[in-house]
């Protein structure tokens, strides 16, 4: 049975394994979960739409069987619908795919719904909106990259926080609006005030210098919190 996105708590806070260390990956998996972490963001990433190559479904399947945490499947893959199926199989929960390589958007997120998932749409920040404003009433959730899609670690670009605000603004209050990349709690604040209500964060929960997972998640969920609610 797959998890819901409605059930999440709002702001929800989803660690990236990317930043995770891989050689430890189920304990690195619990330590997330029992620090409160709502969602897993799982970056899959073929060397060819994006530079890197990092997790397969072969991966997923095996962190499927060491969590119950919703998995939040990012695919940052030049042909996603060849992938849907076994990234559904292997556990997904929801799977996001880039518009700019999706040519009929409505289509493959009609796929996701039927192999069980919930289904994303993101963009880079220089990505037309109107492709993902087409998908809107397809979608549960739009993801915004406000980093270029590839590598973690890198700097939140505010330039993105208009985009937030817009897309908010077509959005029900049902569906979600994340966001992915270069988010602390600082830049959590920020993308929190113009609309995101789920949070990827890779370095600033892994990253963390004392180690505390559990702590670095409720920061940010606190920082989030404080400017939703403001
Ligand atoms: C990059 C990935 C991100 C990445 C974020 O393409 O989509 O999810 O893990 O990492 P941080 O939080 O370190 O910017
Ligand atoms: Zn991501």
């Amino acid at each position: 049975m797959k998890r819901s996105l409605h059930q999440l708590a709002r702001p929800a806070i989803a660690p990236s394994v990317l930043a995770s260390d891989f050689a430890y990956l189920a304990d690195e998996i619990a330590r997330v979960e029992q620090g409160g972490a709502d969602l897993l963001h799982v970056d899959c990433m073929d060397g060819h739409f994006v530079p890197n190559l990092t997790i397969g479904p072969v991966v997923v399947e095996k962190m499927r069987a060491v969590t119950e945490l919703f998995l939040d499947v990012h695919l940052m893959l030049s042909e996603p619908a060849r992938y849907i199926q076994a990234f559904a199989e292997a556990g997904a929960d929801n799977i996001t795919f880039h518009a700019e390589v999706a040519s009929e958007p409505e289509a493959l997120a009609d796929r996701i719904h039927e192999l069980g998932c919930a289904a994303g749409i993101t963009i880079n920040p220089d990505g037309p909106l109107d492709l993902v404003k087409r998908a809107v009433p397809h979608v549960e959730m739009v993801l915004l990259m406000t980093i270029y899609a590839g590598f973690g670690g890198q700097r939140f670009l505010p330039e993105v926080l208009p985009a937030i605000r817009q897309v908010r603004g077509w959005l029900t209050d049902e569906q979600r609006l994340e966001v992915d990349g270069g988010i602390y709690t600082g830049t959590i604040a920020e993308a929190a005030a113009a609309g995101a209500d789920v949070f990827v964060a890779g370095t600033a929960v892994f990253g963390a210098a004392d180690g505390d997972y559990g702590r670095s998640i409720a920061d940010l969920r606190r920082a989030a919190a404080a400017a939703l609610e403001s």
